[in-house]
């Protein structure tokens, strides 16, 4: 069957890889679970591993099958899987476990290991392929009134849980209940992030390059949030309008403005970081400066990466209660389908030069 792979440590060697059609045998106990791709999405992580800049194959193999935002359906079961059966829609997780104890409870988006198992991303296969097995553990059951939403699975998991995050860690404060939030950068996780923030019940200011009118703007005003433009309103000057925020997240990409957000964030408050910046960038910060602040303003600085299970399940509620309150909105991100695999290299101009193209994804099988 034909899968789509690069060779790490080559830049744009995107290619048709043909390799066997796997088995639920493969998995140990009946366990095994047969998903037949559907949809996969791409984002700026395929884009820096098509770059050469950021993956890797998994050991004995000199190619790295991409993909790792999936949607599929359920071709066969193990003996064992009794909360799937053939027909479900389904998405799955994307880090499998290393030894540490986080792993080995699973939250291996938590492993404390150096070396992490992402398929798709690090030492293990992705998803963009006819079929792919796994374990129960990792396939997570998708409601079949949003499929519609399909490949915003995955990256809905990661806003989920880096928002889950700053509450747990928040819970540091006793009685924390933000008011106003930022989400710096309007790609899926800026938009999925202000999501879920309205749907907490904030306030939330999406900051974004463009200006408005545009298709980004137009998804966060839909979601009933405030969209600025950072060319008409710069994150220091929105400051000065909202007061400072509680909360913020950068899913921007651009290391400079992670560190911006640091001298605007208010007291007692969290900045999370979510973006993987595979570059070598370097910045002048105002060291001193935040440094007081942070110290006199007990604020938290905090990454998050990946998502477990448990995350897929808050994000699909949200995506869920998302799609009931704001009635079509959420679909609008799904900008650019690519029809078929062979496609691969339409889906990466698309991923790299189309700067309107907001979320990029082949339709592998109907
Ligand atoms: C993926 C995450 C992954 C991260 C780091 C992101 O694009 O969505 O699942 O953990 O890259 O590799
Ligand atoms: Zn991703």
């Amino acid at each position: 069957m034909k899968a789509v792979a690069i060779r790490p440590g080559t830049p744009n060697s995107v290619h048709l890889q043909e390799i066997p059609r796997p088995s639920i045998n493969e998995i140990e106990g009946g366990n095994g679970v047969l998903v037949k791709v559907l949809k996969v999405g791409v984002d700026a992580t395929d884009r820096e591993i098509a770059d050469a800049l950021y993956g890797n194959a998994p050991e004995g193999d000199d190619y790295l099958i991409i993909g790792h935002e999936c949607f599929g359906v359920v071709e066969e079961v193990g003996a064992n899987v009794k909360r799937l059966k053939p027909g479900d829609f389904v998405t799955a997780t994307v880090r499998r476990p290393g030894g540490s104890i986080y792993d080995l409870i699973g939250t291996n988006d938590m492993t404390s290991e150096e070396t992490y198992y992402e398929r798709g991303i690090n030492l293990r296969h992705g998803f963009m392929t006819e079929y792919f097995v796994d374990d129960q553990e990792y396939i997570v059951r998708v409601p079949e009134g949003l499929s519609h939403l399909h490949v915003l699975q995955e990256p809905m998991s990661c806003a989920a849980k880096a928002i889950h995050q700053a509450y747990e860690a928040q819970r540091r404060m006793k009685v924390w209940s933000p008011k106003v939030a930022y989400v710096l950068g309007s790609g899926q996780i800026g938009l999925l992030a202000t999501l879920s923030l309205k749907l907490r019940g904030l306030e939330v200011f999406t900051l974004s390059r463009s200006e408005a009118p545009n298709l980004k703007a137009s998804i966060v005003e839909g979601l009933e949030a405030t969209y600025v433009s950072t060319k008409v309103t710069p994150m220091k000057e929105l400051v000065k309008q909202t007061g400072k925020p509680d909360l913020i997240i950068d899913a921007t990409g651009f290391s400079p403005i992670a560190f911006e957000a640091m001298e605007c964030v208010g007291h007692n408050g969290v900045v999370v970081w979510t973006s993987i910046t595979g570059g070598d960038r370097t910045t002048q910060v105002p060291s001193d400066k935040i440094n007081i602040e942070w110290v006199l303003g007990n604020k938290l600085l905090l990454g998050s990466v990946n998502a477990n299970r448990t995350h897929f399940e808050m994000g699909i509620r949200d995506l869920a209660l998302g799609d009931v309150m704001y009635p079509g909105v959420l679909s609008k991100i799904l900008t650019n389908p690519v029809d078929g695999m062979e496609n691969h290299a339409e889906m990466m101009r698309l991923l790299i030069e189309d700067d309107n193209a907001l979320k990029v994804y082949v339709n592998v099988a109907e």
